[in-house]
Parts: C-alpha cells; structure tokens; sequence
C-alpha cells in the first residue's frame, strides 16, 4: 500500500508556546491530538493527510510522518535497522535525500555523524536492491528525512515539509527585525480577533501581523505561494490529490472582508516593505497602510484589537528614549483606543511596565530565542 494512503504517526513541531495554538488548528481540521509536547503535538493520518496539515497549518514548522521506530543502542544497531526498509520503495532511486537529526544518544557526540550513519544505510540499500543510488546532501528541498534518536527510543521520519512552513514566501522585501511568520499567526489567534471586526497594526514593520489576519480573514491557505514540499519527493505522490486540495482551498477564499485591518509605520521605506510582502500575499488590497507616529494611527469606530511590536531595545531603538515611548503607548491607548482591546509584544519587562495600564493577558511567546510577553488591556 502507497504511504500516500496508510495510516501512520504524524509528528507537527512548533516552536515553544505555540503548541496550544497548533493543537487548535490541527483539531479544527479535524485531526485528534495523541500526544501533546511543548514543541508541538502527534495525531495519526496518512501522507495525504500530511499534504493538507502542510498547506493549511499556519503555526506549524513541519510535518513529520513516522516511517519505524526501534531501540538502537549503537550507531552499528541504527545503521542495521535502518538497512532494514524498503527505502527503494518509498524513495526515487535517482533522487536526492536529506537528512536532519535530534540526538540525544550516549553514543553520539557529533549529529552529523548520525545523519551520515542514516544516509548511508539508506543510499546502501537502494544501491544493493537497484543498482543506482541516490545522491545525498545537505539541501532540504528534495527528499528530507528526520532522525529521532534518544535513550529509549530510534524513529526515522519522512519531513514532509522540507523547508520550514514559517516561511510563507511572501517576504519580498527585508526590514530589520522582522516577526516569525508562525509567531504572528499565534499572536493574531492570542489576541482572540474575529474577522469581521477591527485588526490595527501600529508600528508594523514588514506587515507580518496584518498579512497573517488579512490571510486567515481572506480565508487564504499559509502555504498559498509554496510550490516545493518534502512529500513532492516521495515515491507515490499523488499530483492529482495534491491540486485538488489546492483547488479546494482556493475555491474557499473570499474577496471582501468586514472590518478593517490597518498597518501604519513612520518609516517610509518600511512601510513601502509591507506593502510589498502583503501584495506578494494576495493580501495588498485587504490592508490600509499609512504611513504616521503609531499615535496617528486611524481607530474606526467598532469592535476590534489593536495589537503592537514596538522595538525591545535589544535589537533595534535606544532603551532611555524607548521608556518614554512605552509610556506614550499606554497612555494613547487609554485615552484614544477606548472600547478596543490593546495589546503589546515585548521582551523587556521594564519597558512593559512603562506601559502602565493593567494587563488583562500576560502569556509568554519566544521571538526567536527572546523570551516576550504579550500583554493584552481591556480600554474601556
Ligand atoms: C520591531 S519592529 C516591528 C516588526 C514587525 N512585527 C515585523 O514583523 O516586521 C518595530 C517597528 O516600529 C516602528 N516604529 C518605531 N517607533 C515608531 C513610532 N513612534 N511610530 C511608528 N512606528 C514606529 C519601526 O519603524 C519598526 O518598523
């Protein structure tokens, strides 16, 4: 039978605080969680099941599908296991393999050594059972395959996804400090905002945060500009199934949305940057950008969130000067934002308190490795 259509461990990975977003999303698509990580999450499916977890999961990084698991105490016992599948039946024999690790094993000090060990098993057998190989390298664009390896357990999987989902590939054009695709998505879903009311993005930078709740209000998939995935590359891939979940997803879109979703920056160059990303989106049109002071900012009358990621400080901005603008913050959401819900990425907890509103939400996210809190206030 064709892993298109047996059933298997699906593994999704997330980066930390993600995972409940994540394990929301996956239950909406009607998939049922079997274990629950801090790093992501496993539900059972098969390959084409991972095809539409790939397209529509827009807090996931990748989708793993699980090929056998084993105990392997030695690198001898996991090259021996691994030589042990049908790999000339699951991958192109004139294809291209990858493959990436997490090892956590007494014998291992070195990863590559273990991808080596993986590789190797798996071009030896095809070669023996076809007379051709594959080649192997370190490009995540053909066939990837990922190792798990600890104390108890070995699992080799096939990584669907190839390059991380994060990058949506609408980001054209570079500013600093931009947001984490996946992260935005989770902000937009923390913020509790429903399409048809207000989503306003001061100080959005390249766009990340009104692309990703244009996208999702527009009902368009995470994954609508990507054309290469790690299951393009293994034996069985069913192109037919494949465009008609594309065609299926597309035929969902809607043109027009309620409520306004409004990305304003005072950087020129900025803004004309998230301009570009939001129309490399399909999204340019569902967004107003201006260009202002984040307190020039346009509020519509009406229910909505305001949701802000001013510099921290620790990348960009001069801290002394950015106390003062934090404080500015609280002080035009009190006074401007009333009847919205605002809320505030950071990393500093002192610039948070600066703020000086109190918050009604305080949940931990990681902006790369920057551990953030964003705060959410109640403006009455
Ligand atoms: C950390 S970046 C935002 C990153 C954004 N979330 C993204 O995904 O690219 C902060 C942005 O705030 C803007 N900014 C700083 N001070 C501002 C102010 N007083 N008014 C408007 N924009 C401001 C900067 O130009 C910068 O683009």
């Amino acid at each position: 039978m064709s892993l298109f259509q047996k059933e298997s461990v699906i593994t999704l990975s997330c980066p930390r605080k993600l995972a409940p977003y994540l394990k929301t999303e996956t239950e909406a698509l009607n998939f049922k969680t079997l274990a629950f990580r801090e790093t992501g999450l496993d539900v059972r499916g098969t390959l084409n099941d991972c095809i539409r977890l790939n397209l529509q999961l827009r807090t996931a990084h990748r989708v793993h599908y699980l090929l056998s698991e084993t105990k392997a105490d030695t690198p001898d016992a996991l090259y021996q296991w691994l030589t042990g599948l049908p790999w000339e039946s699951w991958i192109p024999r004139n294809g291209y393999v990858a493959v990436t690790s997490r090892v956590s094993h007494p014998t291992i000090t070195n990863t590559q050594f273990a991808n080596l060990k993986v590789k190797d098993a798996v071009v030896d057998r095809i070669r023996a059972k076809t007379g051709l190989r594959p080649d192997a390298g370190s490009e995540t664009n053909k066939t990837v395959l990922f190792l798990f390896w600890d104390e108890q357990q070995a699992r080799i999987f096939f990584d669907t996804s190839g390059e991380s989902l994060s990058r949506r590939g609408y980001r054209v054009a570079n500013t600093e400090a931009p947001m984490q695709e996946s992260l935005a998505a989770a902000l937009v879903m923390a913020s509790g905002w429903k399409p048809g009311t207000h989503f306003i993005n001061p100080m959005c930078g390249s766009g990340t945060l009104a692309i990703e709740a244009a996208m999702h209000a527009a009902g368009i998939e995470p994954a609508a500009r990507r054309r290469n995935f790690g299951f393009m590359h293994i034996n069985g891939f069913e192109r037919a199934e494949y465009k008609k979940q594309r065609l299926s997803l597309r035929s969902g879109r809607t043109e027009a949305i309620a409520g306004q979703i409004i990305a304003t920056d005072h950087a020129a160059d900025t803004l004309e940057a998230a301009r570009q990303n939001a129309k490399a989106a399909g999204v340019e049109d569902l967004i107003t950008f201006v260009c202002c002071d984040y307190s020039e900012t346009p509020l519509p009358e009406g229910e909505g969130v305001i949701v802000m990621n001013p510099p921290y400080g620790e990348r960009l901005g001069i801290r002394h000067k950015l106390a003062e603008t934090y404080t500015e913050i609280g002080s035009w959401m009190k006074h401007k934002a009333k009847g919205k819900t605002g809320f505030v990425i950071t990393s500093d907890p002192g610039l948070a308190k600066r703020i000086g509103l109190k918050p009604a939400v305080n949940q931990v996210f990681f902006n790369t490795t920057l551990e953030c809190r964003f705060l959410g206030y109640e403006l009455y």
